[in-house]
């Protein structure tokens, strides 16, 4: 698959088979994928917080509960701290564009192995600081289920985008 490929078979994905477990070689990649994003000023604020043991798994889909989201045998969540990320002298400060762009790298390796992924960010969000036990200066702007597509679920045929012409200025 080329790149524009892996982006264009990516969607979110809301049915998950919990017997089919992420195989760690497979599980690393990904997490590989992360670690290599680029960050404003390279700080790299970011942890990938990789969710398997049945007692957390449990205390996070509470924090979002739909019946597809706890199908998915782990979840990938992506915290930082605001204090480890670059601030620009008029107080910009660049936690949120280095999570973002640390999620999409994970979200699209996930989708280069064959899995999964749906981007989050309705969740309960003092609830899940609190399950991370998230220090003041840590914050989370999206987490995703990570596992294989339940067997014959079928992916939409085309993406639903605004035309080129809409979104794309020459000037
Ligand atoms: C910042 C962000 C937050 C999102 N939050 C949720 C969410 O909480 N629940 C959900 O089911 N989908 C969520 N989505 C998925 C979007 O609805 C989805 O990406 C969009 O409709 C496009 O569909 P596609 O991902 O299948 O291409 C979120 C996506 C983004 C980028």
């Amino acid at each position: 698959m080329n790149f524009l490929e892996i982006i264009n078979r990516r969607e979110s994905i809301r049915s998950y088979d919990p017997t089919k477990q992420i195989p760690e070689d497979v599980l690393l990649y990904i997490l590989e994928a992360g670690r290599l994003a680029p960050s404003a000023a390279n700080f790299q604020p970011w942890q990938f917080v990789v969710v398997s043991s049945p007692e957390k798994l449990a205390a996070v889909r509470s924090t979002y509960p739909r019946a597809w989201f706890a199908e998915a045998p782990q979840v990938l969540i992506v915290t930082g701290n605001k204090e480890k990320a670059w601030k620009r002298a008029d107080g910009y400060n660049s936690i949120e564009t280095d999570l973002t762009i640390a999620m999409d790298h994970l979200i699209l390796a996930a989708e280069s192995q064959g899995l999964g992924t749906c981007w989050i960010a309705n969740f309960d969000y003092p609830a899940l600081r609190s399950v991370l036990q998230l220090t003041e200066n840590e914050v989370i702007f999206a987490m995703t289920p990570l596992g294989y597509p339940k067997t014959g679920f079928v992916k939409k045929s085309h993406k639903l985008r605004k035309p080129i012409d809409d979104v794309v200025k020459f000037i």
